[in-house]
């Protein structure tokens, strides 16, 4: 009973996000009205092509967005409808409580490890000071504690491992260190974007394993950001599709799979390469590139590439969001005309 409660539990909820970035050149308008929510013990795979929005999403979520980048509208809400919910939004980015959010509340694993760790310092001083930064442990506890993390994320004779430094390590080590990291502060939400796509097929499988077992062991929130609809399938309880600064589709993982609503969902499920399909066959590729945020079409941003626009109303229009929480697509194929 309990854990169906658990499993219900908002983590996070994402309403109405819009992030514009201001250039010489204008607006880039990188996030439009994005909703969602953040569950313990699901995953959510974030999925859509280059330009998309989707690690402007996670960077806002963690108030690291780059310069120019600047939320502009919406709410990123921790433990919505609790008495402790906090909207991270309201909060300085640099503030004590937004620090202790980062990594303590909510960590984050990058494509490349590297960009999370430094090369100057053993896996085991960088993991420690990450312990201490979210715990009052004693240096010697904190060590414990990362040997224990090590351990956790499958690295052999962690005690050894400790005191090396990352270049002394695989691809696939740097990695689990890299999420080893993002567990130090004990997060119940993780956001994993593209944690895969540097490593080769082998390694992949087994960090996508090693997420699969943290995910359900620890009951986290995960918000895995991929272009692998693979990595999808495998993964994910719920996933978003994202065109252009927004979520085009939202389903239950068999639900897309089985019956994809939106045009654009369809063309990269085409696209995905099967062990079905025969050798050498070319593989269904989406038509047209995507336009560039800082030059959206007018109407339904996906229109120009959609074999099946409605002419007068997809290209005059913008389709209404799904409303957070259902599933459904943005498309006009939805709503009768
Ligand atoms: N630092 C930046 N300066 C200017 N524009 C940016 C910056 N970062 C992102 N953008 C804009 O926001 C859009 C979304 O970028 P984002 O990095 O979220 O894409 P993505 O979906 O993560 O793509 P990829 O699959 O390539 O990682 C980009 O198309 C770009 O126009
Ligand atoms: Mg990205």
């Amino acid at each position: 009973m309990r854990l169906t409660l658990m499993a219900d539990q908002i983590a996070l909820a994402v309403r109405d996000l819009a992030v514009h970035f201001e250039m010489e050149q204008g607006v880039v308008r990188a996030l439009e009205g994005v909703s969602f929510d953040l569950r313990a013990g699901r995953t959510l795979g974030i999925v859509g092509e280059s330009g998309c929005g989707k690690s402007v999403t996670a960077r806002s979520i963690l108030r690291i967005l780059d310069r120019p980048g600047r939320v502009v509208g919406g709410s990123i809400v921790l433990d919505p409808g609790s008495s402790g919910s906090t909207d991270v939004l309201a909060l300085d980015s640099n503030a004590e409580r937004m620090r202790a959010i980062r990594g303590g509340r909510i960590g984050l694993i990058f494509q490349e490890p590297m960009t999370a760790l430094s090369v100057h310092y053993t896996v085991g001083n960088q993991i420690i000071e990450a312990v201490r930064q979210h715990s009052d442990l004693s240096k010697q506890a904190a060590r414990d504690r990362a040997i224990e993390l090590l351990r956790e994320v499958g690295i052999p004779r962690p005690e050894l491992r400790v005191d090396a430094y990352p270049f002394q390590l695989s691809g696939g080590l740097r990695q689990r260190v890299g999420i080893a990291m993002a567990l130090a502060g004990d997060p119940d939400i993780l956001i994993a974007d593209e944690p895969t796509t540097a490593l080769d097929v082998t390694t992949q499988a087994q960090v996508l394993d090693l997420l699969r077992r943290l995910q359900a062991e620890k009951g986290i929130a995960l918000m895995l950001i991929t272009h692998d609809m693979g990595v999808i399938a495998e993964m994910c309880d719920d996933v978003a599709v994202m065109y252009l600064g927004r979520i085009v589709e939202y389903a239950p993982v068999e639900t897309l799979f089985a019956a994809p609503r939106h045009p654009y969902t369809r063309a990269l499920l085409r696209a995905v390469p099967t062990i079905l399909a025969k050798p050498r066959q070319r593989l269904a590729t989406i038509g047209g590139a995507v336009p560039h945020p800082g030059a959206r079409p007018v109407g339904c941003p996906f229109h120009p590439r959609c074999s099946e626009v409605i002419e007068g109303r997809c290209t005059a229009a913008v389709p209404p969001p799904i409303p957070p929480g259902q599933a459904g697509a943005s498309c006009f194929l939805e709503v009768p005309g």
